[in-house]
């Protein structure tokens, strides 16, 4: 009998939803998203990893995993014209959703009208709590007895937009900011690809 399956999974990759990820910097979030991929049932793929630092450490780790890359600092550029050149870095890789994860740089009006609804953020805290930065250290010193993560659909506010998925872990006696962080990373490695794969298959 003819064995169609590898079609069917060639198929299948074809069929899922391609997501350019955002990074600045180590890219752990990133790394749980293109792992999380690797599943036959995943519904999305990665089809471009891209950086505004050049040096970002996450870059190794996507091309080690075979997917495209592109890289720029954003220094001396104006917000806009940047963002128009990563606009058009996504839209060639032919990305429908986009994936912010550890991305530091606020994107312009201009560029989120582009793909209002398909640009998700995760952000280390329980939004609406401590947008922006330093937020375990802030959870800590409001004498809050928990932390988390959040993902949420990005606005031109800063982590302001609609929140899809939260995970909480507790904050315990003597928690540092580097302590809770430790906690809520793995949190963070789990909510993503889970709460992006909804999404999209949404
Ligand atoms: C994560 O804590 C994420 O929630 C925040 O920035 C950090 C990025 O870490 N937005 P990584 O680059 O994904 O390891």
């Amino acid at each position: 009998m003819a064995d169609f399956g590898a079609v069917g999974r060639a198929d299948a990759s074809a069929e899922r939803i391609p997501v350019a990820v955002l990074i600045s910097g180590r890219g752990s979030n990133m790394a749980a998203l293109v792992a999380a991929a690797q599943a036959d049932d995943c519904p999305y793929r990665v089809v471009l990893v891209a950086a505004n630092d050049p040096d970002a450490g996450g870059l190794a780790i996507a091309r080690t995993a075979g997917i495209a890359t592109f890289a720029l600092s954003h220094k001396g550029m104006a917000r806009a014209a940047f963002d128009a050149v990563l606009d058009a870095e996504i839209r060639r890789a032919g990305a429908e959703w986009i994936a912010l994860a550890g991305y530091m740089r606020l994107l312009s009006p201009s560029f989120i009208a582009g793909w209002t609804g398909r640009i998700v953020n995760i952000h280390p805290s329980l939004l609406p709590l401590y947008k922006g930065l330093d937020t375990h250290a802030r959870a800590i010193a409001a004498g809050d007895t928990e932390g988390g993560c959040s993902v949420h659909i990005v606005t031109p506010e800063l982590d302001d937009g609609p929140v899809v998925a939260q995970a909480r872990v507790p904050i315990l006696p003597g928690d540092t900011p580097d302590t809770l962080a430790a906690r809520v990373l793995p949190a963070e490695h789990a909510l993503y690809p889970k709460t992006l794969a909804e999404l999209v298959r949404a």
